[in-house]
Parts: C-alpha cells; structure tokens; sequence
C-alpha cells in the first residue's frame, strides 16, 4: 500500500521519480506526488489525485531541474483521495517534506498536541504530523531529528524525509512497512520495491524494522532508532527490468497469465532430484519437522486459496491435522499452538499486514514458521524460521495469477519434502508427484493455448447479472481463485463456493443471467460435481465447464467447456485456473476495465 521513492545523486531527480513511482503505481494510485529541491534551493511540491499521469501532466514538460528529491503513490487510509492529502505532506516552514506508507495510530493526539504547540496542519492524513515533528525537532541534522520524531510514532512506516537546507540528503526509515536502499555509482535511492530502482542499480538494501538510513550519493549510513550504527549487507536483485515492463502485452496481467509456464519451470528449479523433491531452505530447520504433529496455514486473498491445497496434502501426505485460516481471523481466534505446531504463511509480497503479525504471533507461542513468498528480503522472512521463495519474478498486476500457480507449485513440493524427510510419502508416489511437475510447465503452456476461446466467450458472458464458481476437492481452491479474479477486475459479482453447498443457499441465485462455472476436471470426486453442474442447468443457468481434454461426457452437459491437459489431481488447480484467469481477463476488457489496477485495490497490503 503506497509506494514511496526518493533520489539523490547527479541525475535530474524528477524524471528518475516519475519513472520509479509508475513502476510503484500498482501498489496504490488513488494520487501521487513529488517533492524536488531544485537547482535553485527552492522546494518545488506538485501532488495530485489521480494516477501518475495525472501528476505528470500537472508538471508538464519541464519540471525544475534537481538533484534530488522523493516521489510517493497513495492508496489512502486516512483521509479521502485528494490533492490535499496526498503526499509529500510539508511542515510549517515549507523546508522539510516527507512521504510515508503505513498508518500513524496515535496522530490524532499527535495532531491535538502539535496545533496546541502552534502548528498548522494542511490536510486529513496521519502523515503530516511527521513533517510537524521532525520541525520541532530538528537542530541542524535531519537524522537526528527524524530519529526524535519516529519516537513519538505508533504504528507502522516506511518514511522518507527531505529538507531542504541539506540538499545532498535524504532520511528513510521503516517499521512493519517495506523500505530499501539502493547503491549506484555516485547515486543513492531508497524505495518501496525493487521495481523502482531497478533500472539504475541492482545493488540493494533491505532494511530491517528499525532502521533508519541516512542517505547521501555516497551511500547510506544505517543506525538503529537510538543513532548506533547497524550494518546492513548488500544484496543484488536477480531480475532485470524487462522483467518489470510489459514485454508488447497489452497488460501486465495478460504477460503475466502467459509468463506462468516459465515461473513454474523457475519455482521447480534446484527442487526437484530424478525422484524426489528437496527445498534445501528446509535444511537447517529439519530437526524440528521431526516433532510436528499439526499444521496450520495462514495466508490472506489468493494466497489464502493457494493454501488450501497445501493444507490437503500436509493432511493426506502426512497424516496430521493441517488447515488454512485467512489471516485476520486466525490472529484473534488462534487455536492452540506449541513446538510441535508447523505455521506456514504464504504471501506474495511478504508484505501483508495481517499475515505478518499471525506469522508472529504463532512463532511467540513457540511454532515452527516457514514462510512461502515471492519477495527476497520481505518482512516475512524475518518472522519465520525458514523461507521458501516462489522464483516467479515480479509480478505487476495487482489481480495475482504466476504467483498463485507457484504458489500451489511450491506449497506441493513443501508438503512432498517434509512428507519425504519424515518417510510418510511413499517412494513410488514421490515419483509419480516429480513426473508430473516436470510435465506441469507444457502443460500450463497448452492450457494457454486452449483458452483461446476465453476472448470469444467473454462477448458471451461479459454482460452476465453474476457468476456462481464451484468446485470440490482440488478443484474448490481454483474455483474460489477464479471468482476472486472476476470480482477483481470486471467489478461483476461472483460467488466461488464448494459444490456439495450449492443446494444450502446459494442455488437460489441461479438462473438464465447467472452462469454457473464449473470446475470439472478428472477426479474422484467428478460424478459429484456432474450432479452438482446438473443442478444448476435445471435452473436454467448457463453452464460453464472447466474440464480435462478427452472428457466426452461433459460437452453434452455443458454450454461452454474450457479444456485443460490431464493431470495429478493435487496439480489440477494449478492448470483449472488458467482458462478462469483468461475468462477474467477478456471479460474485463470487454467491460472496459482498468485490468492492472482495479478500483479500491493495492497489491501490497500493509494495513490490518
Ligand atoms: C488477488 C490478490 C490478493 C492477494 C492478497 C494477499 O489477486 O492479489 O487477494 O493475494 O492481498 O497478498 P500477499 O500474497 O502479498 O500476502
């Protein structure tokens, strides 16, 4: 939620923040601004609602040169989307300007005590008082000023802070919010992700809670919150930025759909030995698997409906309790936890608020924490004991698809490792599992092909009143995923709901403008869901089946079928989603979507 980005070195500041802060866009663009100390000594501030470009248009063809300077997109929490309250937010004296991600919990006492002291507040946010109280506190150094300020916080930052009178220098901070570093030649950065930077640096940063960095074109100085200086290692980002640009798609989501056969192929690379599985990252914490005899999986959005498959096999494969809760509820409902519990936490950004402190929460009362994300240097892997990264690559839109597929791929090969160490997977099932992950990027790659058909239907189905989305058994979490994408991105409602419940409720929502989406692939619960599809085309509704190549059966049944290759039943959510992802897509773009950036919606969610 919000991406902040900030420059100083020889460049000319503002182009390098506009670039950065629409490769930041998709994790909040309600506004965005930029705050520049231009050649001059000047403070030059332009914010505005809006996207990026609504901002880049504002300052037109010429913003003043400078040498540094800090940029920020918003996704608001505390006052509404405005010109007014988006960021850098000032202080009185209009020298020192600052950004932030993350929520402020005690400003509203904050703001009493600062206007009591003669400050004037602009706007509704609950950053502006970190301008206020840096003004206050500051003699002469803004870090140690910054240093005073965060002291009186409560809450959760990513901050960088300018002043103007130190025109080489910037002050980031951060606490249960993303902040990095980056190291150029003569040139420094500091950024919400690796997207913003990447095209000048490689060399990064990844602060800790606590840190605050003191930045220069010479490099950054890091001290802890009491001013003792920390080191920090430098770390190299193993992508480039074509990886972060759209390579001729129309959309980020479109690339990213047609990016999943080669982010599998890269979640099974160095994991998978002729016929087992092996996640080395799972070396060091090996004695304590011995001892597990629960698993809990926590995770929130799609992540959350990844989980589902991995909690079946942790289940069946190791014949312990497993199960997987949404993040928030598991944090203030937890169940009983011990040693001998196994918390797995699966997210993305490794970014997720709530994931995060359920992640703590569980390793405070003693758990095994082992975390599934896509983010090098995340939070997250500060609150588990090992981290297994999905090697999808990053991923833009914010509607997740390559990291949910990966997601499901890395979740299996979890279970099939600890399964393995502790001899409950049988060898022979072992193999067959490897077999079909290594068939599993070709066929993600036909089930591309197959869902061709996706555009054409979608003219079909674009104009729908609703979508009812069931499944059973594997074929549930993707059919959950699915109905997530819909809601996403074409703003349509969808239910996505377990087969067998269709006839407890949720039936009387069917008829002639409310398709029903099956998942039907090859499983042994397929007869049941065929009765459960039969349910639905009695009540007049459109049929919409996802079904395994070669099944006569269903075509009869059905209005529509989207094939897919025929695979293990544990890796048929990973290739049943694929055409959903499509269908969503094209129906999107038929409605005239902004499919990489859907209303309401960040990538990152750094809020509780
Ligand atoms: C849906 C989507 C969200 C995220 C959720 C968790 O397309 O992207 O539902 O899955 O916000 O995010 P992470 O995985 O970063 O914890």
């Amino acid at each position: 939620m919000c991406g902040i980005v900030g420059y100083t070195g020889p460049r000319d500041a503002g182009p390098v923040l506009l670039d950065g802060l629409r490769r930041l866009e998709y994790r909040g663009y309600d506004s965005a601004g930029i705050a520049l100390v231009t050649e001059s000594g000047d403070l030059f501030v332009e914010k505005r609602a809006g996207k990026v470009a609504v901002l880049q248009d504002a300052m037109g063809d010429h913003p003043p040169r400078a040498g540094i300077g800090l940029g920020h997109t918003r996704w608001a929490t505390h006052g509404r989307p405005s010109d007014l309250n988006a960021h850098p937010h000032s202080d009185c004296t209009g020298r020192i300007t600052v950004v932030h991600n993350g929520i402020v919990e005690n400003f509203r006492e904050l703001r009493d005590e600062l206007k009591a002291g003669g400050h004037t507040l602009q706007s509704e946010t609950d950053t502006e008082v970190v301008a206020h109280l840096v003004e206050d506190a500051y003699a002469g150094d803004l870090a140690d000023a910054v240093r005073v300020a965060l002291a009186r916080l409560e809450g959760a930052y990513a901050l960088v802070v300018l002043h103007r009178d130190e025109p080489e220098r910037l002050v980031g901070a951060r606490l249960n919010a993303p902040l990095i570093v980056g190291i150029g030649a003569g040139e420094s950065f500091l950024a919400s992700d690796a997207a913003a930077i990447v095209a000048y640096t490689k060399q990064v940063i990844f602060l800790a809670d606590g840190d605050v960095a003191d930045v220069t074109p010479g490099g950054a100085v890091i001290t802890d919150l009491s001013g003792a200086v920390v080191e920090r290692k430098i770390d190299i980002i193993p992508w480039s930025v074509e990886a972060a640009e759209k390579g001729g798609y129309e959309h980020f989501m479109l690339k990213e759909i047609h990016e999943q056969p080669a982010a599998l192929t890269s979640a099974m690379t160095g994991r998978l030995r002729h016929d087992s599985v092996c996640l080395e990252e799972l070396d060091p914490i090996r004695d304590r698997l011995t001892g597990i005899d629960r698993v809990e999986l926590i995770a929130c959005g799609t992540a959350y409906y990844a989980s589902l498959v991995g909690a079946a096999l942790f289940q069946e494969w190791l014949g312990v309790p497993a199960r997987s809760t949404v993040a928030s509820e598991f944090r203030y409902s937890p169940p009983p936890i011990n040693a001998r519990t196994l918390v797995v936490a699966v997210t993305q950004s490794g970014e997720t608020a709530d994931t995060i402190a359920a992640s703590r929460l569980a390793g405070d009362r003693g758990a095994l924490v082992i975390s599934v994300t896509n983010t090098v240097g995340s939070a997250i892997t500060r609150e588990s004991h090992a981290a297994v990264f999905l090697q999808a690559g990053p991923e833009v839109a914010v509607a997740a698809t390559k990291t949910f597929v990966t997601q499901v791929a890395t979740l299996v090969m979890l279970a099939a490792d600890v399964a393995h160490h502790l001899g409950r997977l049988p060898a022979a099932k072992e193999q067959e599992l490897v077999a079909a992950l290594r068939r599993l990027p070709e066929q993600a790659e036909r089930a591309i092909e197959l869902a061709a058909t996706t555009e054409e239907m979608a003219d079909r189905y674009a104009e729908a009143a609703g979508f009812m989305y069931i499944g059973r058994s594997f074929g549930y979490p993707a059919a959950l995923e699915g109905a997530l994408k819909i809601k996403e991105i074409s703003y349509l409602h969808a239910e996505g709901y377990a087969a067998g419940e269709l006839k407890h409720g949720p039936i009387s929502l069917l008829d002639a403008d409310v398709p029903l989406v099956a998942v039907a692939t090859r499983s042994a619960v397929y007869e049941k869901l065929i009765s459960n599809l039969m349910e639905g085309k009695a009540r007049d509704a459109r049929v919409l089946a996802v079904a395994t190549e070669g099944d006569t059966q269903i075509e009869q049944l059905a209005t529509d079928v989207l094939w897919v290759p025929d695979t293990l039943e544990p890796l048929s959510t990973i290739l049943a989603v694929i055409p959903l992802q499509l269908f969503a897509y094209h129906v999107a773009v038929k409605r005239g979507r902004d499919v990489d950036q859907p209303r309401n919606l960040a990538k990152s969610v750094t809020v509780e």
